[in-house]
């Protein structure tokens, strides 16, 4: 611990970077938070839960700004602050979103879709563009990341409002990482799974009613990993994170890095088959 009270690694793998981090008072956003901080980035969270956001960014030496992604002068404001304030923007990481809008395809309700796709792919739209023009203009490249989900990779995981938001994400980082190759500016996503964040643990309630958070976090390392007992955490998806915005990752763009424990890799329904069974004479 510094005398300025920051936790800092001896790694300092940003040491010196400057990060705008969108949904980044609570969850997987304010574990990356923390994390960037440690390893010497300054950090600016982007969020609209604006206690929680002060004093996390109070507590890393980092700024806080009102941000709703979903409106686009809000992200230019995060984009204007991290300048003004440090001089340059090397990392984003669009990460703020938003889940509902379940039910069936026959009854989906359209106010609902417009509000996920709002926030969760418009959002990212809106650091994308305002990121890559600081960027731009830094002659230094950088490095954006987004944050999609397990739910893009196969159906049956969330609302079909939330899954074709997270799908296009997708898509838009391969068309940006192709053309702002050429500044130096990788462009990627990220694909977490089954994490028990606020988000998820509402998802669970809609459906279980009110289950302990403890109860959904013993579901989630049940069901959603090859590993066995080892469900998804916070700072598993902050790990994630950190490795493509340093330059580590220097070679890594338009890529999706899942991070799920394998579940979408592989059924478990027949793993039987992977028992030794005595031959019959
Ligand atoms: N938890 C998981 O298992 C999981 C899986 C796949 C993808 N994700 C994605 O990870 C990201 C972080 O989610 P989380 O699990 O930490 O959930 P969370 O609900 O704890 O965090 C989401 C954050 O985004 C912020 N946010 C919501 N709407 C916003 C807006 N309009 N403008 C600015 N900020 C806004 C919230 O205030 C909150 O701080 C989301 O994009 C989510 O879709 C999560």
């Amino acid at each position: 611990m510094e005398s300025d009270g920051i936790k800092r690694s001896e790694e300092q793998r940003l040491k010196g970077k400057v990060a705008i981090i969108t949904g980044g008072a609570r969850g997987i956003g304010a574990a990356t938070v923390k994390l960037f901080a440690s390893n010497g980035a300054y950090v600016v969270v982007a969020d609209v839960l604006d206690e929680l956001g002060v004093n996390l960014a109070n507590s890393i030496g980092g700024r806080y700004i009102h941000c709703d992604v979903s409106k686009e002068a809000d992200l230019e404001s995060a984009v204007k602050l991290a300048l003004a304030w440090k001089g340059r923007l090397d990392i984003i990481f669009n990460n703020a979103g938003t889940s509902g809008a379940d039910g069936s395809i026959t009854n989906v309700n359209m106010n609902e879709v417009n509000k996920i796709i709002a926030v969760n792919l418009f959002g990212v739209v809106h650091g994308i563009k305002h990121a890559a023009r600081a960027m731009i203009e830094g002659e230094r490249g950088g490095s954006i990341i987004c944050s999609s989900s397990s739910a893009a990779i196969m159906g049956g995981l969330a609302s079909h409002a939330y899954t074709m938001s997270k799908g296009a994400i997708q898509s838009l980082i391969k068309s940006a990482a192709c053309e702002l190759g050429q500044h130096g500016i990788r462009v990627n996503c990220i694909s977490p799974h089954g994490v028990p964040t606020e988000m998820l643990i509402s998802g669970y309630r809609r459906f279980l009613g009110d289950i302990e958070a403890e109860e959904i976090s013993k579901i989630s390392a049940k069901s959603c990993s090859l590993l066995s007992g080892r469900g998804g955490t916070t700072q598993d998806v902050a790990a994630a994170a950190l490795f493509l915005a340093t330059d580590e990752a220097g070679f890594i763009t338009g890529h999706n890095l899942v991070i799920d424990g394998g579940f979408t890799e592989a059924s478990t329904n027949m793993i039987h088959m992977y028992q030794d069974t005595k031959l019959v004479k």
